[in-house]
């Protein structure tokens, strides 16, 4: 039904009225003057932000773990928690978890009677941070959080517990609502929740993956496929990479479709030898056309060699992490994957897409792996890397850096107004604020990227409202943007983005993905405001329904986002 809808409409591309601007800016707006600039928003939010997911209301829940001794950050009224599982503190009046405002630059302590330590999560159609699993009296539990108008929202500990243990698991939102989760240490299955029944259907049990037996390293604590990188490519099966090795997986008939060639090179991806992966920005335009999906390329970076946990580990010593960065075009139906080097080695590094469909690489350490004590030279530069970019000399830029080590347990998320907002890193067994050189970060800070640099305020696209019912972007509907805007330029135009807000956690970003989407039509409606008009996202199978960044991207400088629930 999609399909007859589609077929009218393509390329009704007009411009009712252009205006060709003067210079007021570089034509490219990435030709690099802009390394960007760090601001700190706080220097203690409390509890160090090991997790951290942004919710609809551009408020930004971040948690570490219950049993991390007393934090520095106090629960609300007075309240303590008693809990005779906890293995550092059986009574703990601090909190650790919080709700950080990001327009207010303000939080409130949450309480998490349960340890989260090293847990995912995703949130789901409505909005609903649900959460899964942790360790100790956590290994089974699920939680959520629902954002509220009022301070009065708190987390939830549901009744019904997970089928396997799930402590270092990955999840990824499916295409049908259920969120999936997947491996964790000494799981080798997978799981769906919630545990209720959807569409009919019961989902209480684990599914046995092969899998992640034969990608798990031996070495005690160097699994190397623990938080394995999770993608929903756009036919709606799972990419699933661990260690070196990747597969789609049919997830309803518990059937591995295909093996990916192995990533060349020595080096590990994930836990302990973290690295980092993203499916790279999706492209509708024009689909339908006798292709109705979209190709869709991952991109895999950072991690350490095989010898690097175990040095660590054992004898503190720490060898130089992954340089390589390797794209696979998943859609292929004979992929290779295509090496590239980064300007320096790191390992534990988060990989962000931007609303122009870059990717920023922050966070992380050149030398040793995941895992307490476990790492030293923390790189402060970003990254910024241009996936378009053809010469391969350009695509990697070194950014401006921070002044803050964040290497294990630190994390990154893209904020609405686009600025990457990043806190945490506590390589020690609890909370140890006088560690030298690295002791438990508290912080805050914000990078702001090139694009908010005052000089594109001319050419900087400004949102001022979304035309479609209950700001819903519905698959097979089309629907406006109206904006404002000083000089329209043209060509290349005006392309509109949704990115799905991220679950971050031991430097990956799960549920990360971003459509660009098809547009129509742009017609100017008065001075300098003008409509843009676009096909929804098709299928759920490429954007699993749920609330999305929309961003407008005008000569390569975003809009600020508003949230639209894609359903
Ligand atoms: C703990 O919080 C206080 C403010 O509430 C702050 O002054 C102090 O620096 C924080 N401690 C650490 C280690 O961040
Ligand atoms: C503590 O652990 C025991 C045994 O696993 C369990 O029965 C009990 O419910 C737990 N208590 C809390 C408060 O979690
Ligand atoms: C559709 O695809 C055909 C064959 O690739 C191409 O020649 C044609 O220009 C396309 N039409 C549009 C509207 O993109
Ligand atoms: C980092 O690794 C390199 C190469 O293995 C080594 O020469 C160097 O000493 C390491 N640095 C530290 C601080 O351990």
């Amino acid at each position: 039904m999609a399909f007859k809808k589609l077929s009218l409409l393509f390329f009704l591309f007009f411009y009712i009225r252009v205006i060709v601007s003067d210079t007021v800016v570089d034509d490219d707006a990435t030709s690099f003057g802009g390394g960007g600039h760090w601001v700190l928003l706080q220097r203690s939010v409390g509890i160090s932000a090991m997790h951290m997911q942004v919710l609809l209301d551009n408020k930004v829940i971040m948690f570490d773990r219950t049993d991390f001794g007393p934090s520095n950050i106090s629960l609300p009224n007075g309240r303590c928690r008693f809990n005779p599982n906890d293995t550092a503190l059986k009574f703990d009046c601090t909190a650790h978890s919080i709700l950080y405002d990001v327009a207010s630059n303000t939080l409130r302590p949450l309480t998490v009677q349960t340890d989260t330590w090293c847990s995912s999560g995703a949130v789901n159609i409505d909005g609903t941070l649900i959460q899964t699993g942790g360790y100790n009296d956590g290994y089974t539990k699920l939680r959520s959080f629902t954002p509220c108008a009022d301070a009065q929202c708190d987390w939830l500990e549901l009744p019904e517990p997970l089928t396997s243990r799930r402590w270092y698991a990955s999840n990824h939102i499916l295409p049908d609502g259920r969120v999936i989760v997947v491996g964790g240490r000494a799981a080798f299955t997978y799981e769906f929740v919630p545990k209720t029944v959807v569409n009919g259907k019961m989902f209480q049990r684990s599914y046995y993956l092969r899998f992640l037996t034969e990608t798990r390293d031996s070495f005690p604590g160097g699994e190397n496929n623990l938080y394995p990188f999770l993608h929903v490519l756009p036919d709606g099966n799972l990419f699933i990479f661990a260690n070196k090795r990747s597969i789609l997986l049919d997830y309803d008939r518990n059937q591995v479709l295909r093996e990916y060639p192995v990533m060349p090179g020595d080096e590990k991806r994930n836990y302990p030898s973290t690295g980092s992966s993203v499916l790279l920005p999706l492209r509708l335009t024009g689909l339908g056309n006798g292709t109705w999906f979209p190709d869709a390329e991952v991109m895999i970076c950072g991690g350490a060699f095989p010898e690097a946990f175990p040095l660590a580990d054992k004898r503190k010593v720490y060898i130089e992490a992954a340089r390589t960065c390797g794209r696979l075009k998943v859609t292929d139906p004979n992929p290779k994957w295509v090496m590239e080097e980064m300007p320096t080695r790191r390992v534990m590094s988060d990989m962000l897409i931007l609303p122009t469909g870059e990717i920023i690489i922050v966070n992380g350490a050149t030398n040793g792996t995941a895992g307490w004590e476990d790492a030293v030279n923390p790189i402060l530069s970003p990254v910024l890397y241009r996936p378009d970019e053809p010469d391969p000399l350009k695509r990697f830029l070194v950014l401006n850096p921070s002044i803050t080590p964040r290497m294990y347990h630190s994390s990154a998320v893209l904020l609405a107004d686009g600025r990457i907002l990043v806190g945490g890193s506590n390589p020690h067994r609890g909370y140890d604020f006088k560690a030298y050189p690295y002791p438990t970060d508290l912080s805050l800070e914000a990078y702001y990227p090139y694009y908010m640099g005052p000089e594109y305020n001319a050419v900087r696209p400004s949102i001022i409202a979304v035309e479609a019912a209950y700001n819903t972007v519905s698959y097979l509907e089309e629907f406006s943007v109206t904006f404002s805007l000083r000089v329209y330029r043209p060509v290349p135009g005006i392309s509109i983005s949704l990115i799905a807000p991220s679950f971050t956690t031991h430097s990956f970003a799960m549920n990360q993905r971003m459509l660009v989407l098809d547009v129509i039509a742009v017609q100017q409606v008065a001075p300098f405001a003008y409509k843009v008009t676009a096909h929804g996202p098709l299928y759920p199978t490429l954007a699993p329904p749920g609330f999305y960044m929309l961003y407008l991207v005008h000569a390569g400088i975003p809009s600020v986002a508003v949230w639209v629930q894609v359903k």
